[in-house]
Order: structure tokens, then sequence, then C-alpha cells
């Protein structure tokens, strides 16, 4: 019996958790022995960063939620190793499986270890090479303990390879997030806030900003904003807000008329929106990878990306952060210049199956 504990903590991670159970279930149908438990750690507990995933994604109900809740990076990477070490203990598993480069990747990677389990990386070995990252300092901690490593590009494969890492401990597997962006397509959902802002599809654009080094300071924030309503054309700009964005977004008191603040989506209502619009405008790691297989362009307000098969071959710019360029790139896509691109090797919807058949073949018994 391979019996595996997978770990999900916030809102990224469960669109990457709920193909890799759904795998799971496929194969116990099958009749292998394979067993899971789903941890929870509650890095991510709002109703519309967590609980709506679970429920339009089909993800179980989890078997323990270690409900850590908000905290410095500190506090909450050490509460999740306090409560996940209890956890662990009490239902133990042979292997730990951990997805992207989130709080709780790090700190369950951390416990699985030191509790001699084995522990797989799921979309391992992609790297900004930006340390002022959080995400960036949890993946290199990830991947220097975890004994094997899915990856979602020939990139995070060469990292992983530069690393010392032998060959035979990465697999090639594809993309997990895009296993539930396909399986999804047919369910997508409109949102109420469509017909109330009469949105008309390719007329829009979708906004996220949520990383420290765009939302922490408010005059930051606002020339931002600014850059991208004086060059979006008059078209409408929507712009789902993040609770960390939300607070900062408070005390800048801005305005303008297409600028329209809505709540967090839902997956299906959140895929639905960016599908049908003009372009998005990011600092999300993973919407570069769901604009890039939409055929979205994708403007990404960073200077760096651990993705760059988005921009080599998708349809992503990497914009940078600097108001001119912001301008420039905005203004550029409104003239018209939309940049079309291929998606990348092995994202067909198929990861979470190779992932789960790897993992019988490694550790099932003979
Ligand atoms: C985390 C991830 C980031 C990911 C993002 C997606 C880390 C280091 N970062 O960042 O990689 O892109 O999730 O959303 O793990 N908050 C709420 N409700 C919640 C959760 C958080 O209001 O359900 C507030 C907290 O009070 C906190 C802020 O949002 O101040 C940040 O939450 P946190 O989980 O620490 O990091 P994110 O910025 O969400």
């Amino acid at each position: 019996m391979v019996s595996i504990t997978f770990i999900a903590g916030a809102r990224p991670n469960f669109m990457k958790i709920a193909p890799l159970i759904h795998a799971v279930k496929k194969q116990q149908k099958e009749g292998e022995a394979i067993s899971y438990r789903l941890i929870h750690t509650g890095q991510h507990y709002d109703e519309k960063l967590s609980e709506t995933f679970f429920r339009q994604l089909n993800i179980p109900h989890p078997d323990a939620n270690l409900e850590v809740g908000s905290g410095s990076h500190a506090v909450q990477t050490a509460n999740i190793m306090i409560r996940f070490e209890e956890e662990l203990l009490k239902n133990p598993a042979d292997v730990v499986v951990v997805v992207g480069d989130v709080n709780s990747t790090l700190a369950c990677s951390i416990v699985a270890k030191k509790l001699h389990k084995q522990v797989v990386h799921v979309e391992a070995g992609i790297r900004s090479f930006d340390l002022s990252m959080p995400e960036e300092i949890n993946r290199m901690v990830t991947d220097s303990i975890a004994d094997h490593f899915f990856t979602t590009s020939e990139f995070a494969n060469k990292n992983l390879k530069k690393a010392g890492i032998e060959a035979d401990r990465i697999h090639y597997v594809g993309n997990t997030m895009i296993d539930t962006l396909l399986a999804n397509q047919d369910r997508l959902r409109k949102p109420e806030v469509a017909d109330e802002l009469h949105l008309e599809e390719n007329n829009y654009f979708v906004l996220t900003l949520h990383r420290p080094a765009n939302v922490d300071e408010g005059e930051k924030l606002a020339e931002t904003l600014r850059a991208i309503m004086q060059n979006a054309g008059g078209k409408p700009v929507v712009f789902p807000v993040h609770p960390r964005t939300a607070s900062i977004l408070g005390q800048t008191g801005l305005k303008y008329d297409n600028l329209h603040f809505i709540d967090p989506l839902g997956y299906l209502e959140f895929i639905y929106l960016i599908k049908g619009s003009f372009g998005v405008i990011t600092d999300s790691g993973g919407i570069q990878e769901e604009t890039t297989v939409l055929q979205v362009p994708c403007l990404t307000l960073r200077d760096n990306t651990e993705r760059p098969e988005t921009v080599d071959i998708g349809t992503n710019v990497l914009v940078g952060t600097a108001i001119p360029d912001i301008e420039r790139e905005v203004k550029n896509l409104v003239s018209g210049n939309r940049k079309t691109g291929r998606v990348p090797e092995l994202w067909d919807g198929e990861a979470s199956d190779r992932i789960i058949r790897k993992l019988i073949e490694l550790y099932g018994e003979e």
C-alpha cells in the first residue's frame, strides 16, 4: 500500500492538489493499493480564498485542518511545522506530497523530512533567482530536501540538474494547474459582475496584484494603477482584490471610472473572466501559465519570472515594475500588438495521472 499525505495551504495550491486527488481515486478504482490523507494547513482561510475552491474543484473535505491562519512568515511557518508534526506523528504516511511554493510547502517539507518520510515536490525546480520573494526561498529549501521532483518545464529540469540532483529523481510530467484548467473548460461560470459592469467579450482587462513588491506601499500601487488606467484605451479594468491588496488600497482612496475593484472570484468565474478578456495584467505566477494555455495576452508586472517558457513560447510579456515600462506595454497591447504563442510540451491535462502512476511505481510493493 502506498500511503500519501497531500498538503494544501493557500489558494494556488488548491488547483494543483485537486487533479492529484482525482488521479489517486482513479487508480483506487482500478484496484491499485494507494491511500491518501489531505491536510489543509489553514494558511488561507477566507471562504473566497479557500472553501469556494474546494467546492468548485470537487476536492474532498480535508482530513485535518491545522487552522494556522495569518501571521508573519516566521510565525506562520513555525505554527504549520508544530501542528503538522503532531498530525504526521498521529497519522503516518510513506510519502508527503507538497505542491508549489507557499509557506505551507516549505514548512511541511521540513517536518516530513525530519520524520524520515519521502518528500515529493510537485512543480519543483522553477526559479526566479530573486531571494527578495518569499516563494523563491520556499522553492529552494523544499528542493534541497525533496526526494523526487515533478517538473513543469525544461527550465526546471535544468535548474535541478545544475543543483546536482540525479536525473532519475527528476520527472518531467507537465503541469497540474493546467490539468485543472483543461478539466474545467465546460464548467466555467459567468460571474455576476460581467453583466453588472456590462463587460463585452474581448474588450476589458483583468488585473491582479498581490505581491509585496507591488502592493505593500500605497504610493507605488497608486502609480502602477495610474500607469495602467491612463493607457488602457478606455477599456474597463476588472480587479479582483486579494485581501492583502485590499488593506493597502483602502488607504490610497484611488478612483477611476473604468477601474472596478471586486471581491476575489471563485475559480470557475475567474477563468471565465480571463478567457474572455482582451488581456490580463498580473504579478501572479500561475496566471502567467493559465493565460499562455488560453492564448490570452498577459503583461506580467514583475522584474523576473520563474516561468520563462510562458515568455519564450507563450503569450506572456515580462514588463517589469518601472512605470514607463508599464505605460509602454499597456499602450502597445491596446494598439493591437497582441502576442500569440504555443503551449509548452506536456501541458496537456495528464500531468497528475503521470505523477500518481510514477508514485505507485516508486513506492508500491513489488
Ligand atoms: C500566498 C503565497 C503566494 C501566493 C498567494 C496567493 C506565501 C509566501 N505566499 O501569499 O505565493 O501567490 O498566497 O493568494 O505563502 N489573508 C486573509 N484571508 C486569507 C488569507 C490571508 O485575509 O484567507 C490576509 C492575511 O491577513 C495576510 C495577507 O492576506 O495579511 C497575506 O496572506 P498570506 O497567506 O500570508 O500570503 P499571501 O500574500 O496570500
